[in-house]
């Protein structure tokens, strides 16, 4: 990575390996076509998530969703989608054998987007003769990747979780989700198969960066989004709910983000990028019960370029956390590419795809600066 600056003018320009995200929500049709150039633009590869209505569960659907990725990229630039399937109660072990190198996504049932068909019982996990079991016991022989939506919906037995007890089977809040994953579900997936590969994606909770800074290393990796590293609970609810900030998993409380800037940015190799850029209609997310997710891929990198010059760690740091920590656990090969970042500020100003009312998306931050620039 170098880092150019020019006094005469005061811009600061940073070049640096083209990064790899780790979590991307591209949907299908006019979302896709516009997505897919802003992510090819960013990114060198991206890991694509396969919560489709239907979900991505067998190699015919994952090959065709892969080829229509390819055919919207028209930037030019060199682009890998690294598809992953959908782990359903029944996701047959056969299906997964046929996909390559490539990831198994795991959902918590009805705790997310497009989740109906996720797995109902993370017990299945580490049941011996359960399909999920047989799954996780492939990826582990053959060297992919499980990645985890960290979230439980209900309680195991009588716990409690940040002091709230639950009883057996209860509902827990969705503050909660991810604390009872991390001390009641993720030990049991590891101790039941030691041999895999997990990524627990958009890490969220202080739980969870206490759970990477013990436990994190060669099988054990996470990401982080840019919106859980640049925000806490308090931009949510300023002035009322805001549903553009409304994201599963939920953003928390200040305590939280400085426990996730904290394992971000100490440099560790088994952290890195991960977006969850995930854009809905407008319309469902203004609505009586609002979808979950947002549009951040417009800004991928510059974001996330944000966050690590307001915490002083614009440096090597940010290149192996954004290019080189997910290609080296999902075994990428190096490469030369690189892009070219600019301390200019830029406002977010329109909304997306705003000429059909059933399309039009809110990006993150509309109307607000992005202090880093893309050069193109
Ligand atoms: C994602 C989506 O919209 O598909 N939503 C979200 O809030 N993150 C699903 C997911 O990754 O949980
Ligand atoms: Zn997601």
């Amino acid at each position: 990575m170098k880092i150019t600056i020019d006094t005469s003018t005061n811009s600061r320009t940073i070049e640096l390996k083209k990064p790899v995200c780790t979590h991307q929500h591209v949907r299908t049709e006019a979302t896709l076509e516009l997505v897919v150039p802003m992510i090819a633009r960013r990114f060198r590869a991206a890991i694509i998530m396969p919560n489709l209505k239907p979900p991505v569960t067998t190699f015919t659907h994952l090959e065709q969703y892969k080829e229509i990725i390819h055919r919207a990229n028209t930037t030019g630039h060199l682009f890998t989608p690294m598809m992953t399937l959908y782990l359903t109660d029944n996701l047959n072990p056969g299906e997964v054998d046929l996909c390559g190198h490539h990831a198994v996504k795991y959902y918590p049932r009805g705790l997310t987007t497009n989740s109906a068909d996720g797995v109902e019982n993370p017990q299945a996990l580490w049941s011996k003769g359960s399909k999920p079991h047989q799954v996780l016991r492939l990826l582990a022989s053959t060297g992919k990747v499980l990645i985890l939506h960290a979230a439980d919906g209900f309680a195991r037995e009588g716990v409690i979780v940040r002091g709230t007890q639950y009883h057996a089977d209860e509902e827990l809040d969705p503050y909660d989700q991810e604390p009872h994953f991390m001390r009641e579900t993720l030990p049991r997936i590891i101790d039941a198969h030691p041999e895999l590969k997990i990524e627990v994606a958009h890490l969220s909770t202080k739980e969870g960066a206490e759970f990477m800074q013990k436990n994190g290393g060669k099988r054990l990796g996470c990401s982080i989004t840019c919106h859980h590293l640049l925000n806490d609970r308090r931009d949510v609810m300023r002035g009322g709910f805001r549903p553009h900030l409304d994201w599963r998993p939920v953003i928390q409380p200040k305590d939280n983000t400085q426990a996730l800037q904290e394992l971000c940015f100490s440099g560790h190799p088994f952290v890195w990028l991960g977006m969850d850029s995930a854009p809905h209609p407008r319309k469902v997310k203004e609505a009586a019960c609002c979808a979950t997710g947002v549009l951040t891929a417009h800004a991928g990198i510059e974001l996330y370029a944000e966050a690590f010059e307001t915490f002083g760690a614009l440096d090597q740091r940010f290149e192996n956390f954004a290019s080189n920590n997910a290609a080296n656990f999902y075994g990428l090969a190096d490469t030369d590419t690189t892009i070219t970042l600019v301390n200019k500020p830029w406002k977010v100003r329109g909304s997306y795809l705003s000429g059909n009312p059933d399309e039009e998306i809110i990006p993150y931050r509309l109307g607000e600066e992005v202090l880093w620039r893309l050069v193109e």
